[in-house]
């Protein structure tokens, strides 16, 4: 039984990876596993391991670990991935396409409903099966398809305005890649900037770590 009020967002950030872990063990037909087993596959100690899943109420079994099919499914229900949270994409220049056409939406609880862009050269290209609409329709759509969550691929500049407006639209979650951090003062709006520039850059750091311990 899930007790998920008031959980760190840390937690929180971990769950996607134990979902996918346990999405491959669930693959090659494995039943149950030890946290301690667990743990190993995932570099985490065991200890974070249960601690971490006693914030959603335990699921392990003294002895037993963990049944992988009935965690991953508790997992995938808090995190949403039994919802169809309708999603609209905004953008659909060469990562827009690439969002749209290699994330799997229907796993992750969210139904890719419409895409948009500015360009009315772009309007009537198939990204997928889907159609891109001019900017133009998107309230109409909004009005009508009642999309939740917004991915945002466009240039940074006019991020912060176009999002105040997809509030006003029933907008309630922002997938934001347009290098602008995000913010919205509206209460019970929820954003996730992502940068794939960070991850390399921790990745750069570590490189640069390893240079100097060689120089040592
Ligand atoms: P792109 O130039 O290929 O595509 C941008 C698309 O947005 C174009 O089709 C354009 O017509 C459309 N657009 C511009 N303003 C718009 C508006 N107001 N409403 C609707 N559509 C609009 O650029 P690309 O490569 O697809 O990159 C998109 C953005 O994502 C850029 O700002 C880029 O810096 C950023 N980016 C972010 C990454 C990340 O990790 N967060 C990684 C790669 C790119």
């Amino acid at each position: 039984m899930a007790k998920n009020g008031n959980i760190s967002t840390s937690v929180i950030k971990r769950l996607p990876r134990y979902y996918r872990f346990l999405g491959e063990l669930e693959k090659q037909g494995i039943e149950r596993i030890s946290s301690r087993e667990l743990s190993e596959m995932m570099k985490l100690t065991a200890s974070q391991i249960r601690q971490d899943l006693n914030c959603f109420g335990g699921f392990g079994q003294q002895g037993y670990g963990y049944h992988v099919a009935s965690l991953r499914d508790e997992i995938g229900h808090i995190l949403g991935v039994d919802k169809e949270f309708p999603t609209i994409l905004i953008g659909a220049g060469n990562l827009g396409k690439a969002i749209a056409m290699h994330i799997n939406f229907g796993t992750r609880g969210c139904r890719l409903a419409g895409i948009f862009d500015a360009n009315p050269r772009l309007t009537g290209e198939t990204v997928g099966s889907i159609a891109i609409r001019h900017t133009d329709e998107i309230e109409e759509f909004c009005k009508e398809e009642h999309p939740v969550i917004a991915v945002l691929c466009i240039p940074k500049a006019n991020t912060q305005a176009i999002a105040d407006k997809l509030v006003e639209l029933g907008i309630k979650s922002f997938w934001n890649f347009s290098h602008y951090d995000l913010t919205i003062d509206h209460k019970g709006i929820e954003v996730e900037n992502v940068h794939l520039g960070d991850s390399l850059l921790t990745l750069t750091y570590r490189t640069n770590q390893l240079g100097k311990a060689e120089d040592e």
